[in-house]
């Protein structure tokens, strides 16, 4: 069953054409990596993904939450949506440059990602009411479960700005899965890491993918991505050059010499 289905998609920046009449399906449940040579449009199609930037042309299209459920399958158009209510229907991401907010504990960057479950309105919370307490200590549960999800409950009263870059590379995707998302978008979360904070991080992406978050991996680590992907999206100049396994992708002679070289 698929959770996403892009259809038809291009955006240009002035002559540069970064996505190119892309299509594909992203089965529901599995680790989905898209790879390809720098400035091949992998962040361009998450931006537009989660409504950075609107597409030119094409669909983008996401399945309904507890669609399973009503038996009936609903889907949303992500199209001219804003990212809030993106991030609403399920999809969160982590970024290629760390977002992070230094001045803030672990444990507080990671409660910004829960603000989209939290139901907590202005007045009630000017008022300290009963529920606005039991609110908030529902949001600090959740925010922990989420960095011990992510092996970094140790560190959650620590300030950011204190924090090893492994460890605040996952401290951004404790506060993707925060928002408790059905797409999780990682864009090179092994980028910087060591041998074995890439190996760790392998084993997170496995763990996700089997908590019920389906992945959407752009990393340009190749052990990385062959051992962590159930499937894999080639792009090459915004288009889409090859779909398939590990295996495939790997034995694949346009692949190969267009992108992986000859050694791989
Ligand atoms: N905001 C922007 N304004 C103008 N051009 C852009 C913008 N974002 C991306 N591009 C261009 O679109 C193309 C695709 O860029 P993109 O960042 O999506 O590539 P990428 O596959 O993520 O590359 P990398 O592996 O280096 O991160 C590039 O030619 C880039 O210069
Ligand atoms: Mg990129």
């Amino acid at each position: 069953m698929n959770l996403l289905r892009v259809k038809h998609l291009e955006k240009s920046f002035g002559g540069v054409s970064a996505i190119s009449n892309l299509s594909f399906d992203l089965p529901k449940g599995i680790v989905f990596s898209v790879i390809g040579p720098n400035g091949a449009g992998k962040t361009t199609l998450f931006n537009m993904l989660c409504g950075f930037y609107t597409p030119d042309q094409g669909s983008i299209i996401f399945k309904k939450e507890n669609a399973e459920q009503n038996k009936e399958v609903i889907y949303h158009s992500l199209h001219n949506m804003a990212t809030h209510q993106i991030a609403a229907c399920g999809i969160s991401r982590s970024f290629q440059n760390l977002q992070i907010f230094f001045n803030m504990t672990a444990l507080e960057n990671v409660m910004v990602g829960c603000h989209l479950q939290s139901s907590s309105r202005f007045l009630p919370s000017l008022l300290r009411l009963p529920s606005v307490i039991k609110e908030e200590q529902r949001v600090k549960q959740q925010a922990l479960n989420a960095l011990a999800f992510c092996h970094l409950d140790h560190l959650a009263n620590e300030m950011a700005d204190s924090l090893a870059y492994g460890d605040l590379k996952r401290l951004e995707i404790a506060r993707a899965l925060a928002s408790k998302p059905k797409l999780l978008m990682l864009d090179e979360p092994a980028a910087g890491l060591n041998d074995t904070e890439t190996q760790q991080m392998s084993h997170l992406i496995r763990k996700i993918c089997d908590s019920g978050v389906t992945v959407l991996l752009v990393e340009h680590n190749m052990e990385l991505v062959m051992t962590s992907s159930d499937q894999i999206l080639v792009l090459n100049f915004g288009h889409l050059l090859a779909q398939g396994t590990p295996d495939e992708i790997q034995n694949n002679p346009v692949v190969v010499k267009a992108y992986l070289g000859e050694d791989i």
